[in-house]
């Protein structure tokens, strides 16, 4: 997915939704920070977790942002501007430019999915990670990831057009296999799944009809049965009809 575009600032505004801070702070608690870590979030977007992070750790620690947008890079500067343990790596997951064994603790919320080559990310993420370090990582089921109430058959078209937005439509399933075979031990899955019944302006499911209706019209959907589907869904909240379902799952793992 590029991020380089509104798709960017429509996806750092569903980072602050409700549901954004859920994913947040199940991914915050699995960490177990503590002062003086150094701290890696890859794919660090708007730098929302980046934020947390430092501020427990102190100055005495370090976090990292890593993302290889630099729209991305400069938002999460600006939402860590008044804090001086933070540093920034504009780089891909799949090359990392930090020294083995150099991080306590890496999260990465919505990221690994989008990678090609996850396991050549894994396989970084476990070469910068001290052993005993805990990694928490959030990718979502898009295959669950689902709009209600409008007519099936354009809901189909629609959904099956989003699909071409990610490489790994279903990796958490893999996620403990992969984390075993790259060195690391004890990976468990906790579904943080949501469901969304209005389309008020700052749920997730409104925001998530911006990225659909723009990853639709590239996948060659005509805009008018987009818009279609679009009024179809305020139809279906008014008639009471309307939801929203996703399901994100946080795959937690320690560094052997
Ligand atoms: C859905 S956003 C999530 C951002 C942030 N983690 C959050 O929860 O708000 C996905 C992020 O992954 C980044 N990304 C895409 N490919 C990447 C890669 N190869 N390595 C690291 N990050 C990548 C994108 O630039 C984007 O910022």
């Amino acid at each position: 997915m590029e991020f380089s575009s509104e798709i960017g600032a429509v996806q750092r505004r569903m980072a602050q939704t409700q549901e954004g801070v859920g994913r947040r702070k199940a991914t915050f608690e699995a960490l177990n920070i503590a002062v003086g870590q150094q701290v890696l979030d890859v794919g660090c977007g708007g730098g929302h977790l980046l934020r947390d992070l430092a501020l427990s750790v102190g100055t005495e620690g370090r976090v990292v942002g890593l993302d290889p947008s630099n729209q991305q890079i400069e938002a999460a500067k600006g939402h860590c501007q008044d804090l001086g343990n933070v540093a920034f790596s504009q780089d891909s997951a799949t090359e990392l430019s930090f020294a083995d064994e150099e991080f306590d603790a890496i999260a990465s919320i919505q990221v690994l999915e989008y990678i090609d080559n996850v396991d050549g990310a894994l396989s970084e993420i476990r070469r910068v990670i001290k052993p005993g370090g805990r990694l928490a990582a959030v990718s979502v089921l898009w295959d669950h990831w689902h709009f209600h109430g409008p007519d099936p058959a354009l809901n189909h078209r629609m959904h099956e057009a989003f699909k071409a937005h990610c490489f790994h439509q279903m990796l958490p399933l893999e996620m403990p296999t992969k984390l075993a075979r790259h060195g690391f031990v004890g990976a468990h899955c906790t579904p943080i799944g949501f469901l969304n019944n209005t389309l008020h302006h700052n749920s997730f499911a409104y925001l998530a009809t911006t990225l659909f209706t723009h990853f639709a019209i590239g996948q060659g959907i005509p805009e008018e049965d987009v818009r279609s589907w679009r009024e179809q869904l305020d139809e279906a909240e008014k008639d009471g009809r309307f939801g929203f379902v996703s399901v994100p799952v946080l795959t937690t793992a320690i560094a052997a």
